[in-house]
């Protein structure tokens, strides 16, 4: 949460710092802010709303825009309401030090008592306001420099961070630091100017030699100076790694879309080929995933899987748990993230844990993926995001390589990530000898088949518009399935939520006798996943139940379906498949009706309410 956005060098830096923020927005967008250096003096704005809103106040004040050097950052409320006292940057009592800053620093109640009594005041509701005046206090009191300052400061908090910070009698050094949330650097032209951001993304148009910033590290970044990498622990200097970055700028516009989220759902048959050419061959009969070759003992030997993630991810894991158990025979838990770090879970040493994410910075899931290391376990990750924290903390690891997800709700990640899961649970079959020559066949020929029937399912959109224009008043749906689409219904369920703020759950459909029935009448729109299987039948009786209570149903189901046509208000056809690869098309639809009627109710489909795209606070 919360996009930290600098630069320092010889261009103008407020287009880059907007820009830049603009790209950010995806990671917070209550209120932002940025700050210009020029002659050893700021000027500073900061609003409540989107960098859109920044824009216009900036102008309306008629803001000096000189400068190459500035900071900026676009926030995602934790501590403080979103308004324009708590918004980013943060200044020093005395306005010497300038700050933006990502992250939660946990003892800045005992930190703010300190500094009350030491004379010191406070204009926000912020830990970060309480950070940059102990950074403040200690470099008055230790007569010391910045950079030491920030490094002793750093050295007393509890929690997560990554920051920039300014002196303003000294605007060309601008320092960063690291614990938990990312930041990283842009190294420019002739390695004479810096750019700062939370993802580099932002700062893609300029360069693509990269530096990430790991835990427990700071750099001083000095105009031009070579950059001066350092441990926050004990100032022993490192030697930088700089990265090539590999995205594409297309892959980061929204071309003829409207919102990233519908471009997103139309990228979908294109991933699945990308993910399938460089993994499934399908004429040798291999699937190569690195991360599992190189530990196909660990793999053929396991007694029990633990897949553990959040939100979408989470329903992904689901999915992995269905495919692995009838697969591999072997027993899978999913758990939450946020759930399992309390719970003092059971891992033995040598232990599956596979954790997925998209962003590979969602702090629950990376504090869990910490815990299962400490105790022993192999954790083996599916991210999104290459190079991002959960990526590099795992034993091993598969990329889903979707490209940059911006729309909040994911769409193509989850596909991507299905489809990786079920190399895996096929490669394990193979393993273990649970999955046969002529089953494996048989799969493959299915999975070949996935992207041109997803292509087809994306042809419905039409049809889904016309459903979304008949409900998208209505408040509440009730989203159902059976087995391997019971996550799907989570899914879908979650999407339309997510986007829409109408009220959605998701249900396994034999359940919803033991309580959500009652909730049942003409009123309600329910969703159900009822394509041809062995609970088809049972799937039927659940959809008879619900028409003997007048609530309205949307069927997703297979062509040529007559049965179904008889007894649901609305039936989405969608082609055939195997049943346990048919999320890969019934969340198609799903992230289609969710899409259209937010799109109806006029909300900001890319930057939902209240939600950031990477949760990087537990
Ligand atoms: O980046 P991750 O996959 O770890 O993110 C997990 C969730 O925060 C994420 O899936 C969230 O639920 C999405 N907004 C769902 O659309």
């Amino acid at each position: 949460m919360c996009g930290i956005i600098g630069y320092l060098g010889y261009r103008k830096a407020y287009h880059i710092l907007i820009n830049g923020l603009k790209k950010l927005e995806y990671r917070g967008y209550d209120s932002s802010g940025i700050a210009l250096f020029h002659n050893n003096e700021y000027n500073l704005c900061k609003t409540i709303g989107k960098v859109s809103d920044l824009e216009k106040t900036i102008f309306s004040k008629k803001m000096n825009l000189k400068g190459s050097i500035g900071l900026g950052h676009t926030r995602w409320a934790t501590h403080g309401l979103p308004n324009n006292v708590n918004a980013h940057p943060h200044v020093s009592n005395s306005n010497e030090l300038i700050m933006i800053h990502n992250g939660i620093i946990e003892n800045h109640h005992a930190i703010k008592i300190f500094l009350l009594k030491n004379g010191f005041f406070f204009k926000s509701e912020t830990d970060t306001e309480v950070l940059v005046n102990l950074i403040e206090y200690l470099k008055i009191e230790n007569k010391s420099s910045l950079e030491e300052a920030v490094r002793i400061s750093l050295n007393e908090v509890i929690g997560t961070y990554s920051i920039a910070i300014i002196e303003k009698s000294n605007p060309e050094t601008v320092i960063l630091a690291k614990l938990g949330s990312p930041i990283s650097i842009g190294i420019g032209y002739n390695e004479k100017e810096f750019f700062i951001a939370s993802d580099p993304i932002s700062f893609l148009n300029y360069t693509k030699n990269v530096l990430y910033l790991q835990d427990g590290e700071m750099v001083i970044l000095k105009k031009n100076k070579k950059l001066d990498l350092r441990k926050i622990v004990n100032n022993l200097k490192i030697s930088p790694i700089i990265k090539k970055l590999k995205i594409n700028l297309k892959e980061i516009e929204k071309g003829k879309y409207k919102y990233f989220m519908l471009k997103e759902i139309y990228e979908q048959p294109k991933i699945i080929l990308d993910t399938l050419k460089s993994r499934l061959f399908i004429s040798n009969e291999i699937i190569y995933i690195n991360g599992v070759d190189s530990n196909k003992e660990i793999f053929t030997k396991t007694k029990s899987i633990t897949i553990i993630a959040c939100g979408t991810s989470w329903h992904a894991s689901l999915i992995g748990e269905y495919l692995i158990e009838k697969l591999d025979h072997i027993p899978v838990e999913v758990e939450y993230a946020s759930e399992f770090i309390y719970k003092d879970p059971i891992i033995n040493p040598k232990d599956i844990i596979i954790v997925i994410s998209q962003s590979g910075e969602t702090a629950d899931t990376l504090s869990a993926l910490k815990l299962a290391k400490k105790k022993g376990a192999f954790v083996f990750g599916i991210c999104n995001v290459v190079g991002s924290s959960i990526a590099r903390y795992v034993d091993a690891g598969v990329y889903t390589h979707a490209g940059p997800e911006i729309g909040v709700a994911s769409t193509k990640s989850f596909t991507a990530q299905i489809i990786i899961l079920i190399l895996l649970a096929i490669k394990l079959g193979k393993y273990r000898s649970t999955v046969n020559k002529s089953f494996s066949q048989f799969l493959y020929k299915e999975l070949d088949s996935i992207s041109e029937k997803i292509n087809r399912t994306l042809e419905l959109n039409t049809t889904l518009q016309k459903v979304s224009n008949l409900y998208y008043n209505y408040n509440n749906f009730l989203y159902l399935g059976r087995g391997i689409h019971f996550p799907v219904a989570l899914e879908g369920a979650l999407k339309l939520k997510e986007i829409s703020y109408i009220h959605a759950e998701g249900y396994p459909a034999a359940e919803m006798k033991h309580g959500p029935i009652a909730l049942i009448d003409e009123k309600m729109p329910v969703v159900v996943l009822a394509t041809k299987n062995d609970f088809y039948e049972k799937i039927m009786g659940n959809i008879q139940e619900i028409k003997a209570r007048k609530g309205i149903v949307i069927a997703i189901a297979n062509q040529n379906d007559c049965q179904i046509d008889m007894i649901a208000d609305h039936v989405i056809n969608i082609p055939n498949i195997c049943d346990i690869f048919s999320p890969l098309l019934t969340v198609i639809p799903l992230q289609l009706l969710a899409y259209q009627i937010a799109f109806l109710r006029k909300k900001n489909i890319d930057q939902p309410r209240n939600l950031a795209k990477s949760v990087t606070v537990e």
